[in-house]
């Protein structure tokens, strides 16, 4: 098949190498001018994916990057793959998906295949994409994506994939594209049953993820590792899934996703309550964490010198996007401490580099990739550890 994917991000980059992979003629739509140059040169922006793969497919015509919207029409199958942030209000922004369907209803003559992967409430495809798009009677399906950047066990080939659609033909075809290159196809009855799954996965593990936080609160102050409690209880071979407790959430997903759905609740008249609790627990943590520091480095870190160790939001990825590593540097400088950071995969962020580890006060491990120097922490004078991995330091 042609496939176009409109953004060529983390999920569409991910999805255009699965494609080609598959032996699908692939085109990355992106508005990105920078990121389209680069693309096209063979340099891959997204940990899983390296050059070498990229310029095999570029070099064999199975993939090119284009910001020419003309490329659309000349496919069977387009892949929508933009982002869904939060806007200032934490409100669902679906700019990035209307200006994703405008330029289809704009460049889109002959019927194809559309499919949307971006992350958003139920009804998306329906009401604010298909709606849309009305000069030309297309096939339209939702399968959203569940890529987890830097999961080497789970990827686009092993995670089993869900499709609704508007039409019985449109679910036909899309499982006919993702059986191509996914193992496993689940067809559920509706586009509205594909993206409340999505957003429910994430709400379960954000509402977790807050539980775990506030548990380990109620342990500390119970003077008990809540990170051994944890692994006690993750022995029960079954009703209990291990999350282990950090300083807040981060990414394009967990910290969005959720509102998302909040917002949709809202609208039908039902609380989100265990949302607006879990958002609360979770953006509080990076001031739990600043007061721990302060506390066991005994009560005043005015003028020391902090360094924050890995401030991407997980381990082995370069993504800073609501990273809490940003509000425990925020905190700490309130607090008088000259703060650095050092992150080798991250390199530069907010305007400043990457600095070295050894010789600080204080080091705060917030994200801990591979890579990392941890004789370099261990050697500073006060550690305090996110992460569960330095041995007798304090922590979470
Ligand atoms: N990152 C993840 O781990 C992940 C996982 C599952 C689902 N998702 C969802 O997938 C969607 C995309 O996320 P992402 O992480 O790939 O985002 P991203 O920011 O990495 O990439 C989005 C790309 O879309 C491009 N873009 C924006 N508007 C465009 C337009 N009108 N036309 C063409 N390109 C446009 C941007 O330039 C960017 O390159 C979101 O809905 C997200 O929630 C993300």
């Amino acid at each position: 098949m042609r496939v176009a994917i409109i953004g060529q991000g983390y999920v569409g980059l991910t999805i255009a190498v699965g494609a080609a992979g598959a032996g699908h003629s692939v085109v990355g739509f992106d508005v990105n001018d920078g990121l389209v140059a680069a693309l096209n040169s063979g340099t891959s922006h997204i940990e899983g994916i390296t050059d070498k793969a990229l310029a095999g497919f570029i070099g064999s015509g199975l993939y090119t990057a284009s910001k020419d919207a003309s490329v659309l029409d000349g496919c069977d199958v387009i892949v929508i793959a933009v982002p869904t942030p939060l806007d200032e209000k934490r409100n669902p922004d679906l700019s990035f998906v209307h200006a994703a369907a405008d330029l289809i209803a704009k460049n889109v003559r002959g019927t194809k295949l559309i499919i949307n992967e971006s992350t958003s409430y139920p009804g998306t495809l329906r009401k604010e994409i298909a709606a849309r798009i009305t000069e030309v009677v297309h096939l339209f399906a939702s399968s959203p994506e569940r890529v987890d950047p830097g999961n080497t066990q789970w990827g686009t080939k092993n995670t089993p994939r869900l499709i609704g659609g508007l039409t019985p033909e449109a679910v036909g075809k899309a499982k006919e594209f993702y059986g191509s290159f996914c193992d496993s196809i689940i067809e559920v009855s509706s586009p509205e049953v594909a993206e409340a799954a999505k957003i429910f996965e994430n709400t379960f593990r954000q509402v977790n993820i807050a539980l775990v936080n506030e548990f380990a609160q109620i342990a500390d102050a119970l003077g008990i590792s809540g990170r051994e409690v944890i692994d006690a209880a993750a022995t029960k071979p079954y009703g209990f899934m291990e999350l282990n407790p950090g300083p807040g959430v981060g990414g394009h997903c967990i910290p969005v996703d959720p509102s998302y759905l909040a917002h949709v609740a809202n609208e039908v008249g039902v609380p989100a309550t265990f949302i607006k609790r879990a958002n609360e627990v979770n953006l509080a943590m990076p001031a739990y964490v600043v007061k721990r520091v302060i506390e066991g480095f005994g009560g005043s870190i005015v003028g020391k010198s902090v360094v924050v160790v890995g401030v991407s939001y997980k381990a082995n990825v370069a993504d800073t996007r609501e990273t809490p590593a940003a509000a425990v540097i925020d905190l700490l400088r309130e607090q008088g401490a000259t703060v650095t950071w050092h992150d080798e995969l991250v390199g530069t962020w907010r305007g400043e580099t990457s600095s070295p580890i050894s010789g600080a006060d204080i080091v705060v491990l917030v994200t801990k990739h591979d890579a990392v120097d941890l004789d370099a922490v261990r050697t500073c004078g006060y550690v305090f550890d996110c992460t569960g991995t330095i041995a007798g330091a304090d922590g979470i």
